[in-house]
């Protein structure tokens, strides 16, 4: 398959980068003991999930779907966590779980009896710390309902539970910072973990980052283990697949009010949602800081302010011209959807061998399928 012959918008995943990644998790592993799940609430593409296997220990999720998902197509261990369970997903997860992870007591006292047995029964504790940029991704937040603040635990559930989890940073690509966070738990849990045989630190270690001091963590980690006698467990979402994934867009037109914009056949809205939610402005890969021609660049939604950045480019830009907006696999294709109508972009993967592989493609019916099914009679 030929790159440029490619019909825009799509995603490429790059093998190379991502096993650039992947090696990193993998030496963590090796110098400390831990175990990693990928979170699939951050990326379940699950046709690349062949070559990330090999490197870790299986998935974690966030819902029954994506719990399915994991058990079906990444194997391994498959833990199930949920903010809120019906009783119908318990019974449908508990057979294809090998972790069962309550938010709260409650959950855990109405729905324990399905899954005794079945699986290893854990709760999520919130330490009251954290470290997260914005308060909207903070799970130490006022009224957090994510997790069992410390003052309501009932300290005999930790008699019946096999392990627990902890899940308190976002993009924390400072090792110390998550050191403080580790001593904290040790100092207000710790004499309940002794009790157990696993604790998972869930995700938001961002390990992958360049210059990140990987040996550090992997020696606090095993510190922690042998400490308090539990296997210690990561759930890496953002730090597997950071930088692998571009969304290649065409410019379709520029409009000028005061400033240029370059109107590309994407939007935040349905492709990269988080770039609006975050307010965090997108990377182009042609862009140059230094070059004199600024533009917006545009979405083709109907939002007012819908646009991935601002850049600057050497060279006007041209109708008809590619972009590459970088980092675009992380809470991107996981979110996508059909607002405006828009082409779903299909997705590719670049095998190190510099092969192209088709992994979806999306048409009208899907779109419409999305909205109804039947029609009133
Ligand atoms: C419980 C839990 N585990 C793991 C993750 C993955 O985090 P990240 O993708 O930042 O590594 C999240 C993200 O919100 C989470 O809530």
């Amino acid at each position: 398959m030929n790159k440029s012959l490619l019909k825009t918008p799509y995603f490429m995943i790059n093998e190379s980068k991502l096993i650039e990644n992947l090696e990193k998790a993998k030496h963590l592993k090796e110098i400390s003991g831990v175990k990693l799940v990928l979170a699939l609430k951050c990326f379940s593409t699950w046709g690349v999930f062949d070559i990330i296997k090999p490197y870790l220990d299986g998935s974690t999720s966030s819902g029954p779907f994506e719990v399915k998902l994991g058990h079906e197509t990444f194997g391994g261990e498959t833990h199930a966590y949920s903010v809120g369970y019906t009783e119908d997903d318990v019974r449908e997860v508990a057979d294809i779980c090998d972790k069962m992870i309550f938010n709260s007591q409650s959950q855990l006292a109405a729905y324990r009896h399905i899954v005794e047995g079945k699986a290893s029964l854990g709760l999520r504790l919130n330490p009251g710390v954290s470290y997260a940029g914005q308060d909207l991704a903070n799970p130490a937040r006022k009224y957090s309902r994510l997790g069992v603040q410390a003052d309501h635990i009932d300290t005999s559930v930790f008699e019946s539970i096999d392990g627990v989890m902890f899940h308190m940073n976002c993009e924390n690509k400072d090792v110390d910072a998550f050191i403080a966070l580790l001593d904290a738990i040790s100092e207000q849990f710790g004499e309940h973990l002794n009790k157990l045989d696993w604790v998972s630190m869930g995700g938001g270690v961002f390990f992958t980052w360049p210059g990140y001091d990987i040996a550090k963590l992997g020696a606090t980690l095993k510190a922690f283990s042998d400490k308090h006698g539990v296997q210690m467990y990561l759930e890496p979402g953002e730090a597997i697949i950071t930088k692998t994934t571009d969304l290649v867009v065409t410019v379709v037109d520029i409009v000028e009010n005061d400033k240029k914009t370059a109107i590309v056949n994407s939007a935040t809205e349905a492709h990269r949602l988080d770039t609006l939610i975050y307010d965090e402005p997108a990377s182009i890969l042609e862009a140059n800081p230094e070059g004199e021609h600024e533009y917006v660049i545009g979405s083709c939604s109907c939002l007012a302010g819908d646009q991935f950045c601002v850049a600057n480019f050497d060279e006007p830009l041209k109708v008809g011209q590619q972009l590459h907006i970088m980092d675009s696999a992380g809470y991107t294709m996981v979110k996508l959807n059909w607002f405006n109508g828009l082409k779903m972009p299909s997705i590719y993967c670049e095998r190190s061998s510099g092969n192209i592989e088709k992994l979806n493609e999306f048409g009208y019916e899907d779109f419409k399928r999305s909205l109804s099914q039947w029609s009133v009679s």
